[in-house]
């Protein structure tokens, strides 16, 4: 359960200066969705989605305490910011990315292992050092922030200090932030390899740092089964038991089954392993809190392995698109009881905004006749994705004692977007037209733990945080 969180003073000095007042009952009035359970794939949502037009949004010591109709305002007790004719979402959850990849994105030219080498190694090995991580978690959490996403389980480099960079940036912003050291101890550059000694010294220090500490937890993460001696995995696998009970367990976040050369490179490293899959479930990795990229090449057996095990699938549509890895096949997943939450992979995936991954991930299930609805696709990063992480008590939705990270977003940005809002018919219209055409540009205000983050006014890099009202005790933990 998340602890007492205070808007933080010290904000990064990057930052502009606070503006407005500190208030803790704080009513916003808009558009509201969220998702009161799975809506499933029909383009009837009836009964699961909730939407209130210029409802408000009740907000006390930065947790929601009720979503009201238009017709029910609060008493002057509440402070208001008015967001009529705006879309006011939970924050989206990014349940795989990579921070130090901001550097890389967009890279040309290569499949996975090549990306890695030519691109993705170089540009990690630059946070050994602690300015770099300082300054990398902090434009990185900004931006995050800046497309919509407000919550996130994140791959920070091999050295510790990038992933204590993260921790200490992510609690000044008083987000939900899961990270950890990427465990890396072969086939790989030299100024990134650790060794499985120290690499879990660094593991336990930082998890004892860290793991439960407001709104934090650590991530195991070992980066794929071809980076990890057989010993380095059971290391990892340990840590999973040793911790099993601390702040609910650790997470564990790695690759699986991206890329076929990638799969028989695993197969001739791990021989006597069934699957890919297999190497994970033979050293503990496999727990109702691991995030597996991707998953693409798995097999039924591998499928019902992770359906046992409550492990769930990141889908990175933009990721496997732009490395040309290949198409997830979300329903086989969901037919074998696997939870699929859509990540945008960043830096193999070219935006940090959760919207362009629902518009990839849409075509990459029209090429195999299947249909992403504007339901399941909000679903999935916002109440699903918590789910795949056991977040659904604190983040995802709108029930009272959930976190308050609020994304306010413009309906249309642009002659094109206003002109495909102005011709939809029914509220699922709209909202497909808004998924596939709307990005960042959309995003009019961000609420982390009922703080108000602003962009600052003459850099649209640097964020502001405007204190709203503190995240204080849970009042109450919906089922
Ligand atoms: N497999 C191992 N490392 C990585 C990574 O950084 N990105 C992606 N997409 N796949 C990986
Ligand atoms: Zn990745």
């Amino acid at each position: 359960m998340t602890t007492p969180t205070a808007c933080p003073t010290d904000r990064p000095p990057n930052l502009a200066p606070a503006s407005g007042a500190a208030h803790p009952r704080l009513a916003l009035c808009g558009d509201i969705l969220y998702f009161l359970r799975d809506p499933g794939w029909s383009e009837d949502a009836t009964g699961a989605v909730r939407f209130e037009p210029d409802g408000w949004l009740l907000i006390e010591h930065g947790r929601v305490h009720a979503v009201r109709p238009a017709d029910d305002p609060p008493d002057a007790s509440w402070a208001r910011h008015d967001w009529r004719g705006h879309l006011v979402l939970p924050g989206f959850i990014d349940p795989h990315v990579h921070a130090p990849q901001l550097d890389v994105i967009a890279s040309f030219g290569a499949a996975l292992l090549d990306w890695l080498e030519r691109y993705t190694f170089p540009a990690e090995a630059r946070y050994a050092d602690a300015e770099q991580s300082r300054l990398g978690a902090e434009r990185f959490l900004h931006a995050l922030l800046a497309h919509g996403t407000t919550a996130a389980l994140v791959f920070a480099t091999v050295h510790k200090t990038s992933s204590d960079a993260l921790f200490k940036a992510g609690r000044r912003l008083g987000m939900r932030l899961i990270t950890g050291k990427v465990l890396m101890d072969r086939n790989c550059p030299a100024d990134l390899r650790d060794d499985v000694a120290q690499a879990e010294r660094d593991c336990v220090e930082l998890i004892e740092r860290w793991h439960g500490v407001d709104r934090l937890a650590y991530a195991v993460t070992p980066r794929f089964a071809a980076t990890s001696s057989a010993e380095q995995l059971a290391m990892a696998g340990g840590l999973l038991q040793r911790y099993a009970q601390r702040a609910g367990g650790l997470y564990m976040q790695t690759h699986v089954a991206e890329n076929r050369d990638e799969v028989r490179w695993i197969a001739e490293l791990f021989p006597d392993s069934r699957s890919y899959l297999d190497v994970y479930a033979g050293h503990g990795l496999l727990t109702r809190r691991s995030m597996l990229a991707h998953g693409i090449w798995l097999d039924d057996t591998d499928r019902d392995r992770m359906a046992q095990a409550g492990s769930s699938i990141a889908f990175s549509p933009s990721s496997n698109l732009f490395l040309g890895s290949g198409l997830l096949d979300w329903a086989r997943a969901e037919r074998a009881g696997v939870g699929v939450a859509p990540a945008s992979d960043v830096g193999g995936g070219t935006s940090l905004c959760q919207l362009r991954t629902l518009a990839d991930g849409y075509k990459v299930l029209a090429l195999q006749g299947q249909r992403l609805t504007a339901w399941q696709g909000l679903y999935a990063v916002t109440r699903g994705a918590a789910r795949t992480l056991e977040l659904e008590h604190e983040i995802g939705h709108f029930a009272p004692g959930t976190a308050a990270d609020v994304v306010v977003w413009r309906w249309a940005e642009g002659a094109v977007q206003q002109r495909r809002q102005d011709m939809a018919r029914s509220l699922h219209e709209r909202l497909f037209a808004w998924m596939t055409l709307a990005d960042e540009r959309n995003v009019a205000a961000v609420y982390v733990g009922g703080c108000k983050i602003v962009p600052a006014v003459q850099d649209s890099a640097g964020w502001n945080r405007e204190a709203a009202g503190h995240l204080g005790p849970a009042v109450a933990r919906p089922g």
